[in-house]
């Protein structure tokens, strides 16, 4: 053995020096590899570090529409009563979820944005300084169905995908808290909330009743002790999510799914009328250090239709203004904008001037909250006896109804409710509608719901075949049944402001839908009826005479509060 050392002792000395080298060598370059690495990753950040600072360091001026952005609840004009229900729901003691609703561009948002400032203000309310405004939009907010993502409700991270890390590897679930746990102690506030898809909105619903968010893993295994504490922790109790909600949306209360409505408070922020417009412009004018002329502000609120077209009008006139040098916008300034955005001037439906046979003021509403006056026109041409027809124009002949998810087709009400008219005037006061050539229009292109319409339709025909002029200051609402009887409607409310903007003093409503705030209108008459002749006689004027003989022809029939006149003696 000593022999064989002595004898190869060098060679293998050297045979182990060259692997050692070869070693060495080996490291070192991995070694240098790495730092060289380090080197470039280091070097590329910082380049980019320098870029992002550089693209910090540019600033263009702040935009004006951040600048005309309400700033506090205060600045949100025209939505008193809509706010003052926002402040109860969400500035107290027991703040609650919240849905808003309002046509577009009438201050939601911004409402709903400032509401949590305010909220802090109020010591009794849970809300404290570290309470979070989540903000997310439903209409922008993608989810997948199998969960790997998942922005408002929370998904897991399962080890499988790339990307994992190191708890990848380990075989980890890694929990991702969504908009929900985000918002834990704070409000979750979701624009657009009608556009959720409905799988989200049970998800949401779930969240909202257990005040945690569940999640499930097939990769989570109780047992495996390699599974750090916290993810245990979530697996089992879930991730908090105690939050108030806040919703928005431009959609119909009925659009919306029951299960989340009856959770819900719901507020209704109504159209801005041109009073409202003309602040809005001014606040926006004042934030921008901009004068206007009267009659380019007139302009303004005559096109603007809403807060945000007013603003937009706004920025657009004030830039045009600074390119001409000026801090004044003028009218020409204003007609350019209004020429170049192709506005259109808002509906402004007034009352004829003097009573006129055959044209009544009927209202309606439109979307969840507006209302408006809408005009009713008939015509009565006499035909050969029993050949006379009837036609209705400016509705809707088919219309679909329902949303998300099922839809149908329906003949239009208007066309049903014109039947039950004739067949009324025909079975009560004796005329026979099949003498005339009836035409029915409603112009100005307003969704007319039919049934309400009934009494305006029945008064319209009545006076364009007695040839008698309807009173111009008087407007009614109001369904009919066959009877004769007025049946309720919806939207009183919003049909009594509506009339009264268009300068409407008397207004019919049915006696059903008679409520105590309607007692302190002191501007306008409001009067409850029962049945068709009350209506008749509160809104014909003039040739009363030729109504009451009409009346003495006909025989009354059934119990007297039904106001019912039957079976004519002569036919009109
Ligand atoms: N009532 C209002 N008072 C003051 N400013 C308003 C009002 N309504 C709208 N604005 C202006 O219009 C901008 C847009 O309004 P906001 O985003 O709140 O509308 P929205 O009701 O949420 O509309 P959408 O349904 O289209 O989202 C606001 O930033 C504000 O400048
Ligand atoms: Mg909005």
């Amino acid at each position: 053995m000593n022999d064989f050392f002595l004898q190869y002792g060098g060679i293998l000395y050297i045979v182990q020096f060259i692997f050692a080298v070869i070693i060495g060598l080996y490291f070192w370059n991995l070694l240098k590899g790495q730092q060289s690495r380090k080197t470039v990753m280091f070097r590329e950040s910082e380049k980019e570090t320098i870029k992002l600072k550089q693209m910090r360091s540019i600033k263009l001026s702040e935009p004006l529409s951040s600048l005309t952005r309400p700033k506090s609840l205060a600045d949100v004009i025209g939505q008193e009563e809509g706010i003052d229900m926002l402040r109860s729901a969400l500035c107290g003691a027991n703040p609650q979820h919240v849905i808003i609703y309002g046509p577009p561009g009438v201050g939601k948002t911004a409402a709903a944005r400032l509401v949590l400032e305010e909220a802090k203000a109020n010591p009794w309310s849970p809300f404290n300084a570290d309470s979070k405004f989540v903000e997310v939009d439903a209409t922008i907010m993608r989810f997948d169905e199998r969960n790997i993502a998942d922005p408002l409700i929370g998904s897991v991270h399962d080890p499988i995908y790339q990307g994992a890390g190191a708890m990848g590897s380990a075989g980890i679930p890694q929990p991702k808290p969504g908009a929900c746990t985000k918002a834990h102690g704070g409000i979750l506030f979701i624009d657009e909330i009608g556009e959720l898809h409905p799988m989200q909105m049970n998800k949401l619903l779930k969240v909202l009743e257990d005040r945690k968010v569940l999640l499930e893993s097939a990769y989570y295994n109780e047992n495996d002790p390699n599974i750090p504490a916290h993810i245990h922790d979530i697996f089992r109790n879930g991730l908090p999510a105690d939050f108030r909600l806040v919703g928005a949306t431009t959609r119909n209360p009925e659009e919306l799914p029951p299960a989340l409505r009856s959770r819900c408070l719901e507020i209704f922020f109504k159209p801005l009328e041109k009073e409202h417009i003309q602040r809005i412009v001014l606040n926006a004018l004042e934030r921008l250090n901009f004068e206007i002329d009267d009659d380019a502000l007139t302009e303004i609120t005559r096109f603007a239709s809403n807060g945000r077209e007013a603003v937009n009008m706004v920025q657009l006139a004030a830039g045009i203004a600074q390119m001409e040098l000026k801090l004044r916008i003028t009218k020409p300034i204003v007609e350019k904008v209004l020429n170049n955005g192709r506005f259109s001037p808002r509906p402004d439906i007034k009352p004829k001037e003097r009573p006129t046979v055959g044209v009544v003021n009927g209202l309606a509403v439109y979307g969840a909250t507006a209302g408006t006056i809408i005009e009713v026109e008939a015509t009565s041409i006499p035909a050969a006896a029993g050949k006379g027809t009837w036609t209705v124009t400016g509705v809707i002949e088919e219309e679909q109804v329902g949303g998300a998810g099922h839809s149908y087709t329906r003949k239009s009400m208007a066309k049903g409710a014109v039947e039950n008219v004739l067949t009324v005037l025909r079975s009560r006061y004796g005329i026979n509608t099949r003498n005339y050539d009836i035409h029915l229009n409603f112009p100005g292109g307003i969704p007319v719901d039919g049934p309400s319409a009934g009494i305006s339709m029945a008064t319209a025909v009545y006076s364009s075949i007695t040839d008698q002029p309807v009173d111009n200051l008087l407007a009614m609402t109001g369904e009919l049944s066959v009877q004769g009887l007025v049946r309720p409607v919806g939207g009183i409310l919003s049909k009594i402001d509506a009339a009264r903007r268009a300068g409407i003093k008397r207004v019919i409503i049915p006696a059903d839908n008679w409520m105590a705030t309607l007692e302190s209108i002191d501007d306008m008459e409001i009067i409850p009826v029962r049945n068709l002749d009350e209506v008749l006689s509160r809104a014909l004027v003039g040739e009363v005479k030729k109504k009451t003989a009409l009346q003495a022809k006909c025989r009354w029939h059934g119990p007297k509060h039904m106001g019912g006149l039957i079976a004519p003696d002569n036919d009109i």
